[in-house]
């Protein structure tokens, strides 16, 4: 397996943190890479927002104080993610800018709902993308992960909270160094999923 390859396998969520800092070399790193993504129309249409010490704190006690108006199952995730940002030592937010759908509105004098509705597409997945390398960066730096969506449910609070209120909530990934081994899940091998047409 070539180097690449080996750090893929290994990524896996963490959701618990010991108390040591990530360094401000190897987060740079970390949103670097990020930003090195594929994006539609290379717009790059994605925010990062690194949260630290109070604000950090903050967000988390707006996730659980918001957490009591959700029925159970979708409160105890909300609290979970809570609990994970608090042991994180860095929680990097990521946000759509709309820009693409800006530009591309434009570009494409398309039907206004139909170009919104394809531009936000072409933003979500620019940015999984840039989410996604972030995650393997870090991963390759010993630095563990997790990338956390379920803030999506309290995404208008959250958005005004990162100070980005007309941008698109996409994700919260802590990153942290882990407080034990463990692994992902299994997963389906692939060849399950894949079809292939020849
Ligand atoms: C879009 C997305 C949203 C996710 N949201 C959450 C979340 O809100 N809370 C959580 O604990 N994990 C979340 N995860 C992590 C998944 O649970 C995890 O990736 C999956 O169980 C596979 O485990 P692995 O990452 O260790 O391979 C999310 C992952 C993705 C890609």
């Amino acid at each position: 397996m070539n180097q690449t390859l080996d750090i893929i396998s290994k990524r896996h969520s963490t959701r618990t943190f010991i108390d040591r800092p990530v360094t401000e070399d190897d987060l740079n790193k970390m949103l670097e890479a990020a930003n090195q993504a594929p994006s539609a129309h290379n717009q790059q249409s994605w925010k990062f927002i690194v949260i630290k010490g109070q604000k950090k704190t903050e967000l988390a006690d707006l996730i659980t104080s918001r957490s009591h108006s959700f029925p159970r199952a979708s409160a105890a995730l909300l609290r979970m993610a809570a609990r994970s940002i608090v042991s994180a030592p860095v929680v990097i937010a990521v946000a759509n800018s709309g820009e693409l759908i800006e530009h591309g509105s434009k570009l494409f004098q398309l039907e206004d709902t139909r170009v919104k509705d394809f531009f936000r597409t072409m933003e979500i997945q620019s940015s999984s993308a840039a989410v996604e390398n972030l995650l393997i960066a870090a991963t390759s730096m010993g630095i563990s992960t997790v990338w956390l969506g379920i803030m999506f449910l309290i995404k208008d609070e959250v958005l005004e909270f990162l100070g980005e209120p007309k941008g698109e909530f996409m994700a919260i990934i802590c990153a942290g160094y882990p407080e034990k081994e463990s692994s992902s899940p299994k997963k389906r091998p692939f060849n399950v999923l894949v079809k292939r047409l020849e």
